[in-house]
């Protein structure tokens, strides 16, 4: 009995132990400092964006984004030296009123406020964050990851290029940076308001949705078309009816409502849809 009680505990004790310990996202490997730059200029980072880097390391991306480029941001770090190393940097920089730099875990990091979110983590740590940064992030919030994509998201740009430095980080001199963007969530059925070019009656839509991934069908005058070329960047969706060629949706998402343009024959008109019942 008592062996038993003691075991519980030591097994009590180190689940509490564990559950306090941050899980390792990656060893400290800087990206190089061309990476850095490409990362920030693929992602167009300008005065108006709060950069959130996830595992900040001596802070760099969030430096350089705050003295090029002119953001404003803070970076997180589990490693109190280069917590410390990068808020030094950042007073030496000049940048410290703009950008701080957090001794915290990454996991449990709010990051509402990114506009930008970077991150150089490892594989498997890029997805275990795939559902907080869709639950947190704003919509059209862009997310740029060093080497490892977000599975399941469509990236809206890659830049690949060859790096002789990376060998002895990852054996290849491969390295590739992804550009995602937040979407906006469009699941569900729509009723759509168009013009009489496009349908004579109300015509709905019914719309599946993967994370950045799209498709669907509308119910045009009673029959059932299929939708092509669905892309959703952020809050922006645009797609043609099958079968029906000239005609092109574009609309911006805001909430339960969208509203946009139709182009049919080289003309636009405007038309809406509501979202009926979602999913
Ligand atoms: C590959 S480095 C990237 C550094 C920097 N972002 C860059 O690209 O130069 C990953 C960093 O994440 C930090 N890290 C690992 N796990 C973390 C966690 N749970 N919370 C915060 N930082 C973490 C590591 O200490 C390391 O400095």
């Amino acid at each position: 009995m008592i062996r038993a009680l003691f075991v519980a505990f030591i097994l009590c004790f180190a689940a509490a132990t564990a559950a306090q310990t941050p899980v390792n996202a990656g060893p400290y490997v800087p990206s190089p400092s061309s990476v850095v730059s490409d990362m920030l200029t693929l992602a167009a980072v300008g005065p108006n964006d709060f950069v959130i880097d996830l595992g900040s390391g001596d802070g760099r991306i969030v430096l350089t984004a705050a003295k090029v480029f002119g953001a404003r941001g803070f970076g997180v770090e589990i490693k109190d030296d280069l917590v410390k190393l990068s808020n030094e940097a950042a007073q030496k920089q000049g940048v410290a009123d703009r950008v701080k730099f957090m001794k915290q875990d990454l996991f449990k990091t709010d990051v509402s406020q990114a506009t930008v979110l970077t991150m150089y983590l490892l594989p498997n740590t890029v997805n275990m964050l795939s559902d907080k940064l869709l639950k947190e992030l704003k919509i059209g919030t862009r997310i740029i990851s060093h080497d490892y994509p977000l599975s399941g998201w469509l990236p809206e740009r890659t830049i690949e290029m060859d790096l002789q430095e990376k060998v002895d980080i990852s054996g290849v001199t491969t390295t590739i940076i992804y550009l995602y963007v937040v979407p906006a969530m469009v699941a569900g059925n729509w009723n759509a308001s168009v013009p009489a070019s496009v349908a004579k009656q109300a015509m709905s839509i019914e719309l599946k949705q993967h994370i950045t991934r799209v498709s669907g069908n509308a119910k045009v005058d009673g029959k059932l078309v299929a939708l092509e070329g669905i892309r959703l960047k952020g809050d922006q969706l645009r797609f043609n009816l099958a079968g029906r060629k000239g005609i092109e949706f574009t609309g911006s998402v805001r909430g339960n409502l969208i509203e946009g343009e139709v182009a049919a024959a080289g003309v636009k008109t405007p038309w809406s849809a509501k979202l009926a019942t979602g999913s």
